[in-house]
C-alpha cells in the first residue's frame, strides 16, 4: 500500500517535471528492481520476481518485484500508452513491439557488475545501454533513419539504478569517494551514449533511503521500526555527485534535458508525514531480496 502511494507521488512528480503528455512516441526504461518488468525471468540469476505475492494486482506474477505496476508502468499509462513497454529479453519483444519502447531493467543489477558475484547473471547498466544500441539499430532498419531519429529524440528515457552499487560498496577495494567517482563516470559514459543515440529527455532517479530497505535493517543493529542512518547518509553523498553530473550534462550536451528525480526526498517526506498520506506504516520498500528476518 505504501508502495502504491509512493509510486503515485513519484508519478505526479515526474509528469510535472517532464510536462510531456504530448508527442511521446516511446518510453525506454533502464534500472534495477524498481523498474524490472520481467527481464530477470530470462536470466540465470537467483533474483526472480515471478512468484506470489508479487503481481497480485495483475492476477499473476509477471517478474515485477511489486504487487502491481512499477513507477514507470504508471507513468506510461498516465502519458497515454496503451500497453506497458515489454522486457527486452522476452522472445516476443521484436519487430513493431520495439517502436513503443523497451524495458532493460534487471533486478539487483547496478552500474558496476559487483552484485553479479552474488546473484548470477544480471543486466548491468553497460549491458542495458548496449542493448539499447541494438534496439536503436533495429528501429532504424524498420522505419528508416530519419523516422527513427525523430522517434528516439521524442522518447522518454527513465533510469533508476545505483542503489545496489551503494549497498555493495563495501565489496569494493576502493575508498567510498573513489568508488562513487567510478560509478558516476560509468553512468556518465552510458548517458552520453544514450545522447549519441538521439536521446533528449532523460529522467534519472537518485538513490532512495537505502538505510530503510528491510534487508539493511536486518543486517545492521537498529531498533525495530527505524532505519540505518549511516546508509541514508551514504546515499546522500552519492546523490550529491549524481546531481553534479546531471548539471554538467545539461550544460554540455546540446538539446538534451536531464531531469534529477529526487526519490530520496520524496521517501523522506513520506516517512516524516506518512500519517497525512493515509498510511499506517512508515516503510515497506522494494529491495532485491527480503531480509533474513523477512520484514
Ligand atoms: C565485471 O567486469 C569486469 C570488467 O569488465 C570483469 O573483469 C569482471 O570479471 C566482471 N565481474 C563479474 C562478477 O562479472
Ligand atoms: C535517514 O538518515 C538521515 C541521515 O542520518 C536522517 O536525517 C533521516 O532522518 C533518516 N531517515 C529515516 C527515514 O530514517
Amino acid at each position: 500500500m505504501m508502495w502504491i502511494i509512493f509510486q503515485t507521488v513519484t508519478v505526479y512528480f515526474l509528469l510535472v517535471t517532464c510536462s510531456a503528455k504530448n508527442n511521446v512516441p516511446a518510453f525506454f526504461t533502464f534500472g534495477d528492481s524498481l523498474a524490472d518488468v520481467g527481464n530477470n525471468n530470462y536470466l540465470p540469476t537467483i533474483v526472480k520476481g515471478n512468484f506470489y505475492p508479487n503481481g497480485i494486482d495483475f492476477g499473476k506474477p509477471t517478474g515485477r518485484f511489486t504487487n502491481g505496476r512499477t513507477v514507470f508502468d504508471i507513468l506510461q499509462q498516465e502519458m497515454g500508452f496503451k500497453n506497458f513497454t515489454p522486457p527486452y529479453l522476452a522472445p516476443t519483444t521484436v519487430g513493431d513491439m520495439l517502436l513503443q519502447g523497451v524495458n532493460y531493467a534487471s533486478s539487483a543489477s547496478g552500474i558496476s557488475n559487483s552484485t553479479e558475484t552474488f546473484y548470477g547473471t544480471l543486466l548491468n547498466f553497460d549491458t542495458q545501454i548496449s542493448y539499447h544500441g541494438r534496439t536503436a539499430i533495429a528501429i532504424m532498419s524498420r522505419i528508416g533513419i530519419p523516422a527513427a531519429q525523430k522517434l528516439l529524440s521524442r522518447a522518454i528515457y527513465a533510469i533508476a539504478i545505483g542503489s545496489n552499487d551503494i549497498m555493495y560498496s563495501g565489496t569494493s577495494s576502493m575508498s567510498e569517494e573513489d568508488y562513487f567517482d567510478f560509478l558516476i563516470s560509468r553512468l556518465k559514459l552510458g548517458l552520453k551514449t544514450l545522447h549519441s543515440l538521439d536521446a533528449r529527455k532523460i529522467v534519472v532517479a537518485n538513490a532512495g533511503l537505502i538505510g530503510c530497505i528491510p534487508y539493511e535493517k536486518d543486517i545492521h543493529p537498529v531498533p525495530k521500526g527505524s532505519c540505518v542512518r549511516i546508509l541514508n547518509r551514504t546515499a546522500q553523498r552519492y546523490n550529491a555527485k549524481l546531481k553534479g553530473l546531471l548539471v554538467e550534462l545539461n550544460k554540455n550536451l546540446k538539446g538534451a534535458k536531464f531531469i534529477y528525480a529526487d526519490i530520496y526526498q520524496m521517501l523522506e517526506d513520506l516517512s516524516n508525514n506518512y500519517v497525512s498520506y493515509g498510511l499506517r506504516m512508515a516503510f515497506l520498500l522494494a529491495a532485491p531480496l527480503p531480509g533474513p528476518k523477512g520484514d
